[in-house]
């Protein structure tokens, strides 16, 4: 059975799409078929794999919005097993051209059904926003993580994120969880990190992933050359991290297992 999640956190900048570019690499280099899918009008997710922008019909904009089949907007990546629907800028236009429309929460989720059989995981890229996109993304998801930056209002977002998916649950997909909490960006030296920790483990305990992302130039680099950071420097303490989140992804999702099989 597919494993659908989201990477959300309406808050900018806080490690989303790096978050799921290289859990993404990290799970198709452990042998998983892996399809993610950039619903940000900004397409980072896509330039950091080697892409140029598409156009609107084939991306994610056309299959929400009902014009283009996913199946044939699908992208091959460089990295073997893991696969791309890539954006495009129609997508920020996205929240009004559905204004209308039927069944506007569920329209990535009918087309993800069509495909979802040829994956283990599909991993939706959110934009920094709280609306359809996110929305669509939430109720298609079985599950999702949050990427959190260890910083002074780190925690004041999470509130707003928290009733959005209560409402999602209630309204749209009730089976809903939160796979876990990941904290990016980690810089062990600066006090506030360390504080900002201790508060995000006190309040979501074993929700939060054991594993830190650790602030890492190589994980910088690694998008402007079209790579994740797993094959832009393999030993770097970033790319090895993520590796390590992505064996906890697989016991929370899969039940213990030997990765190595
Ligand atoms: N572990 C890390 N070490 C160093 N830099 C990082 C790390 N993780 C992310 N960054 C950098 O931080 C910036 C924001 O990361 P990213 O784009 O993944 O966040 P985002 O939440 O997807 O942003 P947006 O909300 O705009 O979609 C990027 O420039 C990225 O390269
Ligand atoms: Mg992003």
């Amino acid at each position: 059975m597919v494993k659908i999640i989201a990477f959300a956190n309406q808050k900018g900048g806080v490690g989303k799409t790096t978050t799921a570019i290289n859990i993404g690499a990290s799970l198709a280099a452990i042998k998983k078929r892996v399809l993610l899918v950039d619903l940000d009008s900004q397409g980072n997710a896509g330039t950091g794999l080697g892409f140029v922008r598409a156009n609107h019909q084939q991306s994610a904009y056309g299959v929400i919005m009902g014009t283009a089949n996913i199946a044939d907007n699908i992208l091959s990546t460089a990295v073997p097993g893991l696969h791309l629907l890539p954006s495009s800028q129609a997508l920020a236009g996205l929240e009004i051209d559905l204004l209308g429309m039927e069944n506007p929460e569920f329209r990535l989720r009918d087309a993800l059904a069509t495909i979802s059989e040829h994956y283990d995981y599909i991993l939706l890229d959110c934009p920094p926003a709280l609306g359809y996109l996110t929305v669509n993304a939430l109720t298609a998801a079985n599950s999702l993580v949050i990427p959190l930056q260890c910083e002074f209002y780190a925690l004041e977002g999470l509130t707003q994120l928290i009733d959005t998916i209560s409402a999602v649950r209630e309204k749209w997909n009730p089976s809903l969880e939160i796979l876990g909490i990941v904290l990016t960006m980690y810089n062990k030296q600066y006090g506030l990190t360390r504080a900002v920790e201790d508060d995000v483990r006190n309040a979501f305990g074993d929700t939060v992933f054991k594993t830190v992302i650790p602030r890492n130039v190589r994980v910088s680099e690694a998008p402007s050359h079209g790579k994740p950071a797993l094959f832009y420097d393999f030993k770097s303490p970033g790319a090895q991290a993520y590796l390590r989140v992505a064996t906890e992804i697989i016991e929370r999702t899969e039940g213990l297992q030997n990765v190595s099989e």
